[in-house]
Order: C-alpha cells, then structure tokens, then sequence
C-alpha cells in the first residue's frame, strides 16, 4: 500500500521543514521540555505564571485548602513536590499552579512556559478572520481533537493544521499564518470538544501543528527531529502498522531517545531496524521499555510501530540526531545557523507584523475561501470560567489522572 510519490515528496519536505524551522527543533542545547501537547510531561522549574507579569506560584507542599497538594499526592504523582514549579496533574489542557490561598475569586492561573511547547506545535496565533491564517479549507466538529484535524489537514496533503475554538479545523500551506501576530501560548486554551484535556485554540486564536504530527508513517532525512506515535496526540489506534524511515546523509551514527514513552500492551511494540538489511536492532513494548538514549551506528534507520486489537496508550516521541564524524563541528554550526535563523524570523516577523493593506498577496486556492466566512465563533469564556470552579471542588472530573495511574 504505498502512497503516491507526491506524498512522498509532501512529506519529505515537511520532514525537512519541520526540522529547519529554529523553535521547535531539538538538537544541542536545552531541548525543547514537554512532548505531550498540554504539558502534562512538563518538569521544567519555571515557577511564575509568565516570564513577564506574572504571579508567583505557591508551593504544592502549602496548598493543603486547595485539591492538589503533596499531602494528598505525596509521591511525586504529576510531578508535584516540594517546589512550586507549574505543573499539570489534572489534565487540564496545560501547565497551571495555585496563586492564591483562597478559593475567592482567580486563585489558580496557566503559565506561560516558552520551553513547553512540543515540537510540531508551531505556535498560538492571532486569527482575525479575514482570511484566516489558514486559507485551504476548514471544518468543523464537536468531536474535534487536535489529531482529528491534523489527520483531516494531511488527507488533503495540506502542511499546516489549525485549531480554533475548541470546534473549528484550519488547513493551509500558508507560510505567513503568523501574519496577524503571535499570541501567549495561554491564550491557546480552550479545550478540544472531543478531548479535554487537549488545547483546541481560543476566541480569535490558533494553535498550529505540523501536519507531519501524528502520521502512520513518513521519511525524515533532517539532522534532527521527533517523530510521534501515529494518530498522536490522541492515543494510537488499534491495528496500525506504520513505518518511518529515518536517513541521515553523512551521519556516522544515530542518536534515539524517547522522552515520552507509554505502550502497556506487551503485544504493541516499536523496532528499531537497520535500514539497510532490515535486521531488528531494538524492540521495545509494555514490558520492556527503552533506555534513556541509544546509539546506532548507521546513517539509516527504519522505525517501526505495530499495535493489536486491544488497548490504546498514549504512545510515544522518539527524538533521534544523527552525529558526523565532524560532529562537534556539525552541532557548532547548526547552532549558530539556528540562532542567525531565529533573528533573520524574528526580523521578518517584527517587520511584518502589521500587514500593509494592499500587500494581501493572493492565495493559492482563491476559490476554496468563501467557505470559510461561514465559520461563526461562539465566545469560549464560559468554559474557562466553569474549569475555575471545577479546580476548586474536590474535582469530581471523569478522569483524573492522579487517580486512575
Ligand atoms: C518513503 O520513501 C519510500 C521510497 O524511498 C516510498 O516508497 C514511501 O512511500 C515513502 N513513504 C512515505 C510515507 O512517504
Ligand atoms: C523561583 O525559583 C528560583 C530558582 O529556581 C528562585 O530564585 C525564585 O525565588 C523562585 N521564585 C518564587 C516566586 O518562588
Ligand atoms: C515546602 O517546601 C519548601 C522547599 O523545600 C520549603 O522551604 C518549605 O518550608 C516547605 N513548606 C512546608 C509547609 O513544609
Ligand atoms: C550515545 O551518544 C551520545 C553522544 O555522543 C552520548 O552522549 C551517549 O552517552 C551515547 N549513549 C549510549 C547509550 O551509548
């Protein structure tokens, strides 16, 4: 069953895009610090709400009036401890922490953490809807999940997908959807209608994902870059069998860890196998999980996932580097590439931020946008303000995560 050649070249090229763009890509220095998209796996120290402006959080050892504290959690269950560092204990769609002693009133607050934004996820944007940041086609769902509309994007081989609202799905190649500015990632937080604990954009902004997110297979040939579980990140389904090829030009050998890794079915499993005689070098499943990091020694690697008929998880990221003989050298200038990139985007954006009113290039698909006016955004507010309340009673939710593990 192999897919077109266009989708292979689609895909490639996302494949390269996705490790070319300066944010989300991993490699040398601090990585990026969360690949769960709403930050469950966030284990980062920043203790404020925002870098800038934001309240100090209190420590998860002095919350005793408040439903998460350590007393009641006292093994580290979501990361909580003797600290106050933003966590997500409660699958909430991202990381939070209490501000206040007393439930009068905001006493809890999400943080702005720049480090926690998985890779793949491009960004929280401002939409003004016209055009939207997305101009290929749209849809939208009470069902929706991140993965619902990324799946929906990569069907039509679109790029890039958007989410909006909680219940509205963007497609588009558009390489300007940040035109209408960037906004905090905590702007980005309504809750997906089919998935809550997922973070669906908000009221007049959009979050965005590489469509390569969450595919059944794929071939990366960058220096870097992170591959997911399919169907990621809702859990995988059941039946896939999917395969990445993973080719390195120049690399002596390839570097992989998984930062996140959640099968529990011995039956589901993920291979490393050697791209060229397609020998298993490693499998890993429910019983038998990775290490934190592992070298092979070749340029080429295929990954390999399989999943029965029974039992979902969460899945995984494996993040793989591939290393040359030069491979200081290599990492030096990837570095100092990454940063001239970072100023060259940020140059760019700052001076594109406010779009002259002629200068509205013309879309690829001009005849595809009259659908998209038709979208109408209820204001989401009502659910943030019914989550402040539900944080406060002795959360009564249909999962809590704590609970169930
Ligand atoms: C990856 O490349 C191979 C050929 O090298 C091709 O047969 C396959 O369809 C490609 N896979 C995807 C998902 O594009
Ligand atoms: C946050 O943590 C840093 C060090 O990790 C510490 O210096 C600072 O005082 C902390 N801030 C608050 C509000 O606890
Ligand atoms: C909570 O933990 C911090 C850091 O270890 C400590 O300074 C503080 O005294 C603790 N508070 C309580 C009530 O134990
Ligand atoms: C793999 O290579 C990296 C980079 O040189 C090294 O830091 C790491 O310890 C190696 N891991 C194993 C398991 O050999």
């Amino acid at each position: 069953m192999a897919p077109p050649a266009a989708r292979l070249a689609l895909l490639s090229a996302a494949a390269l895009t996705l490790a070319a763009r300066p944010a989300p890509s991993p490699g040398p220095g601090p990585g990026p610090e969360c690949f769960t998209a709403n930050g469950a796996d966030y284990r980062g120290t920043q203790n404020w709400t925002a870098l800038q402006g934001g309240k100090p959080c209190l420590f998860w050892n002095e919350t005793f009036q408040h439903p998460y504290n350590t007393l009641k959690y006292p093994n580290g269950e979501g990361g909580l401890g003797e600290h106050n560092y933003c966590r997500n204990p409660d699958g909430d769609v991202s990381p939070w922490c209490y501000v206040a002693e007393h439930e009068d009133g905001v006493y809890w607050k999400y943080c702005e953490i720049p480090a926690c934004q998985m890779p793949g996820n491009l960004g929280c944007y401002k939409d003004h809807g016209n055009p939207p940041p997305l101009t290929g086609t749209s849809k939208t769902s009470n069902k929706l999940t991140i993965q619902t509309c990324i799946s929906f994007c990569r069907s039509q081989r679109f790029k890039f997908a958007g989410m909006e609202s909680g219940y509205a799905c963007f497609c588009g190649n558009n390489p300007d959807y940040w035109k209408y500015g960037e906004a905090a990632s905590t702007e980005c937080n309504s809750v997906c209608f089919g998935d809550h604990t997922q973070p669906c954009g908000g009221d007049g902004r959009i979050i965005l994902f590489d469509t390569l997110v969450g595919a059944c297979g794929g071939n990366y040939s960058a220096m870097s870059s992170v591959v997911y579980s399919p169907d990621f990140p809702d859990t995988y389904a059941t039946g896939r069998v999917c395969y990445w090829t993973i080719r390195v030009p120049g690399a002596s050998r390839i570097h992989f860890s998984f930062p996140l890794f959640d099968i529990r079915d011995s039956a589901d499993m993920v291979e490393l196998l050697d791209g060229y005689t397609h020998r298993v070098l490693a499998r890993f499943h429910g019983r038998s999980r990775p290490p934190l990091s592992l070298n092979v020694s070749l340029d080429f690697v295929i990954l390999y996932f399989f999943s029965d008929r029974i039992n979902q998880a969460q899945g995984f990221a494996v993040l793989y580097e591939g290393w040359t003989v030069y491979g200081l050298a290599t990492l030096l200038i990837l570095t100092v590439t990454a940063i001239v990139a970072k100023i060259l985007l940020h140059v760019t954006f700052k001076s594109h931020r406010v779009p002259a009113s002629g200068d509205l290039r013309d879309c690829h698909q001009p005849g595809t946008s009259g659908e998209i006016w038709s979208i109408f955004y209820k204001p989401s507010t009502s659910i943030s303000i019914f989550k402040k309340k539900l944080k406060g009673q002795s959360q009564q939710d249909d999962r809590n995560p704590l609970v169930s593990d």
